[in-house]
């Protein structure tokens, strides 16, 4: 790995949310002769390392996609081992979270959840619910279609309820009843372990995200591959659907 990665970083456009699909803990595990947990195990200390490295640089949110909702059909010793290795290490974490400013949020169909763990995160939400530096989501049971289905439901009662009138929905209104309502949308994903789809994830709000795959496996993931990555998004010109030289007039505007 060069040298000084973290210096070919531009502060001042920095993305304010990055988003990864945190992939390949299995593979690397059995390309180990191990099992698959053992690679989940490791997984998290990727993420500890990869939390650290966004707070450091003033990333201010950062979305973890952990635990789809079709995981829930993998082998019941895997989901078994991963839930609760996901739920006590989110638990452990906290007094770090704490030091760090760090405010948890969990997105995701949570009543797919044991009981002990729902109260769990619960607990870890509200201990971490003052601080103020790095949002740091977890997406856990969580999968696209699930929560826009869910949108579409809660709208549906609304409209029915009266509290909102068909005529009036915009994207704005949408937006407003996903779970990422508070957070802006992504403007970096980056997926790991070489795999090239979405599998479910942020699907409304990846519209414009700038799109980032390494081969890297998760457990290998660290600091300086997130420096190369916001380093390439850094490098790509964003254009919304404009030309590119209406975009170059823009940043000379500004
Ligand atoms: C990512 O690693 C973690 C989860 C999906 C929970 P995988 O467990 O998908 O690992 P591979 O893709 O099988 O290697
Ligand atoms: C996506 O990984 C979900 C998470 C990383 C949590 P998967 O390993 O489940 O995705 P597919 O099955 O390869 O598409
Ligand atoms: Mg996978």
């Amino acid at each position: 790995m060069p040298e000084g990665l973290i210096d070919k970083i531009d502060r001042e456009h920095l993305p304010r949310h990055i988003a990864i699909i945190m992939d390949g803990n299995g593979r690397w595990a059995e390309e180990k002769g191990q099992d698959r947990l053992y690679g989940h195990f490791h997984g998290v200390e990727s993420v500890r390392n990869i939390v650290e490295g966004s707070a450091e640089l003033g990333i201010e949110y950062l979305t973890l996609y952990a635990f789809s909702t079709e995981n829930w059909d993998r082998p019941q010793q895997e989901v078994e081992g991963l839930m609760s290795l996901l739920v006590e290490t989110i638990r452990k974490e906290v007094p770090t979270l704490n030091k760090n400013h760090i405010r948890l949020h969990v997105i995701g169909d949570l009543n797919m959840l044991p009981a002990f763990a729902q109260a769990e995160l619960q607990e870890a939400l509200e201990l971490t619910s003052q601080n103020t530096g790095l949002n740091l989501i977890m997406a856990l049971s969580y999968s696209s279609r699930w929560e826009l289905v869910n949108a579409v439901k809660n709208i549906g009662q609304d409209i029915k309820a009266g509290k909102i009138d068909p005529e009036t929905i915009c994207q704005e209104t949408l937006q407003q009843y996903l779970t990422t309502s508070k957070f802006p949308d992504p403007e970096l994903m980056i997926r790991t372990s070489g795999e090239y789809r979405i599998s479910n994830f942020l699907l409304y709000q990846l519209a414009y995200a700038e799109l980032y795959f390494t081969n890297t496996r998760w457990p290998d993931f660290r600091k300086e591959n997130l420096y190369e990555a916001i380093i390439d998004f850094q490098g790509r010109e964003r254009r919304f659907g404009k030309t590119g030289q209406q975009i170059q007039e823009e940043t000379q505007l500004a």
